[in-house]
């Protein structure tokens, strides 16, 4: 079954830590080629994604340059003609896992010797590992990196017409490319990458190795993206990069703040941003969150460790103390404001007494929520290469230590939330009791309540009855109907169509001339009704039909009579979605 392994490109670690002079950005045009539409046209396609939503948004861009073949999703592997595991490398365990779904593909290939399997992302990006996936698993044929998932079609193409298997795996990444199709997961929230890659280099993370050097994308890409999405009805948009604070720094034109508010102004419902970094987190972004109720009242803020001594080592660039100080800046510009974090245990050598700061603060800041690690060593970082004198069975008492402070200050803050009500956006009725729906509310806590299914999209009033630590449990409030009515309101008045009607409808209004013509129209209709009979009557007649030829034919009032019909279609739709 295996065949030849073409290498066309191979990570290099050193030369992913080189930054290019500027980014350039270039505009994706390819077109598929005609052999690779008729190989694949009608099939499906399957991929699986581990790792971030940075993974989540390229799976999107995978998707999209698949179906522009004319293939459909599905979420049977067995079924696919084309799949791809697209891999995560921050942690061991996210590593393992990929192993194991890798080899499920054995039986599938073993049958249909056509079928093609890609392995992309981050674990891609790491030296050695291609080649240690195409000697161990003969089922791969093409794996790619991060950054060339816009050589897709060449490779599926190669691979089609040579049936051999092919290696490309860039390391540099000095572009940024744009135009890329992509097919959204979901129809109601979306991720928008702002910027790719990570410059600040902690000393445990592999991230700034698989992603390279830090690019921001251009705002105005960004806000044409994000426009698109508000006219396409959705309610959440998630702005994605490893550090969202330094976005702008290598354009030097705007930051981040000044993007946020951009974002803000375009109206989608509920504004999202991820990763902030406490290193450049400057107060203007807590302005910009405070003044606008569309962006959402939640920082997810990664502390690590709360030892200096633990943060220098890591290369974190901050102090204990100025962490803490920030978040009081935090909590006292946005009054009710929820702070989420990332913390590391075991990092190399820490003592009992950085591990006692960092349980210090943890209790200190009372996070509403919290992911915790135990540290994993990353060949090519700096801190895999540090002897490390602390046994795994303290690292795992310390971790089960951290958990129980972190739990404390989520159940503290679910409980407050009891008897209170709050907007929640709909994301879909559980998998255990289809009437039980989720959703998260604006300070992203998970909520589960009572609903029917045709609320998911829509945000609602919820009252919460019950906490449980990491969920609660809520009551609709108000009809759902009502609700669902008022949903759809919203998506007629954000479409373009809408919109232009209203343009047109204004100039009319403000054409003095025409408006003139409209308004003495029932005038001499009456008129020439009137003259019915009399000598007049002809001259009277040719008035009014040269009138009403004149209205019906100005470009203004046909333009708007268009728009109206268009309208009105759309509202059919609209009334077919609440039926
Ligand atoms: N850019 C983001 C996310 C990076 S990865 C940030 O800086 O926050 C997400 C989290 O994984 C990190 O915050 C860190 O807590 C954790 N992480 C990264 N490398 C790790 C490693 N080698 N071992 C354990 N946890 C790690
Ligand atoms: Fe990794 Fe640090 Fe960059 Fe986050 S900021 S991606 S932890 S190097
Ligand atoms: Fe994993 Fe890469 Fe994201 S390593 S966490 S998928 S940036």
């Amino acid at each position: 079954m295996s065949s030849k392994v073409n290498y066309l490109s191979c990570p290099d670690l050193s030369k992913a830590r080189l930054k290019g002079d500027g980014t350039k950005v270039v505009p994706f045009d390819m077109e598929p080629d005609h052999r690779l539409i008729e190989a694949y046209k009608g099939k499906k396609y399957f991929i699986k994604t581990y790792g971030c939503q940075g993974n989540v948004r390229d799976e999107e861009t995978m998707a999209g340059l698949l179906e522009a073949l004319g293939m459909e999703r599905t979420s049977r592997p067995s079924e696919s003609k084309i799949s791809i595991v697209n891999t995560c490398a921050v942690r061991e365990n996210a590593e393992s896992k990929v192993y194991g779904e890798i080899g499920k593909f054995k039986s599938i290939k073993e049958k249909d010797k056509d079928f093609v399997l890609c392995v992309s992302g981050c674990m891609m990006q790491e030296e050695g590992k291609a080649n240690l996936i195409v000697d161990s698993y003969p089922q791969v044929s093409i794996v790619f990196g991060t950054h060339n998932i816009n050589s897709l079609y060449d490779l599926l193409l190669e691979n089609l017409l040579k049936k051999e298997r092919f290696v490309d795996v860039r390391s540099f990444p000095g572009e940024i490319v744009e135009g890329l199709p992509y097919k959204r997961l979901l129809p109601y929230k979306a991720y928008v990458d702002i910027s790719y890659g990570c410059d600040k280099f902690c000393t445990y993370c592999i991230v700034p190795y698989t992603r390279g050097r830090e690019r921001s994308r251009r705002m105005g890409d960004i806000l044409a993206e994000c426009k698109k999405l508000y006219a396409e009805g959705y309610q959440e948009v998630t702005l994605l990069g490893q550090n969202v604070n330094s976005y702008g720094k290598d354009i030097g034109e705007y930051g981040f703040s000044d993007l946020l508010e951009e974002v803000a102004k375009i109206g989608i419902p509920r504004i999202r941003f991820l990763t902030s970094h406490p290193f450049d987190f400057e107060h203007s972004m807590l302005e910009a969150i405070a003044k606008y109720p569309n962006i959402m009242p939640w920082i997810h803020l990664p502390l690590q460790s709360g030892s200096d001594d633990m943060l220098r080592r890591m290369g974190r660039r901050y102090t204990q103390k100025e962490y803490l100080s920030l978040v009081e800046d935090i909590r006292r510009t946005i009054p009710g404001v929820s702070l989420s974090t990332d913390i590391i245990v075991g990092f190399p050598n820490e003592t009992d007494e950085d591990f006692d700061a960092t349980l210090e603060v943890a209790k200190q800041v009372a996070y509403e929520s919290a992911f915790t690690f135990i540290y994993s060593p990353r060949n090519g970082t700096p801190a895999a290469r540090i002897k490390d004198n602390v046994s795994d069975k303290i690292k795992h008492e310390r971790f089960v230590r951290l958990t129980k402070v972190i739990e404390a200050s989520v159940e503290k803050s679910s409980d407050l939330m009891v008897g209170n009500t709050y907007d929640v956006l709909v994301d879909g009725p559980s998998k255990r009791d289809k009437e039980v729906l989720s959703g998260y509310t604006e300070g992203n806590k998970l909520v589960n309540f009572k609903g029917p299914q045709y609320l998911v999209g829509c945000i609602v009033p919820v009252k919460i009855i019950e906490s449980h630590t990491y969920s609660l449990i809520g009551e609709l409030v108000g009809d759902p109907l009502l609700h669902k009515a008022k949903f759809v309101g919203d998506l007629l008045r954000r479409d373009p169509v809408v919109e232009e009607y209203q343009r047109v409808d204004q100039a009319i209004k403000e054409d003095g001339k025409l408006m003139e013509a409209i308004d003495s129209l029932p005038q001499v209709k009456k008129d020439a009704a009137l003259s019915i009979g009399s000598l007049n009557y002809e001259e009277k007649r040719n008035t009014l039909l040269k009138l009403e030829d004149m209205l019906n034919t100005h470009p203004m009032i046909k333009n708007r009579e268009n728009l109206y019909s268009q309208i009105q279609d759309l509202i059919e739709e609209l009334r077919g979605i609440l039926s």
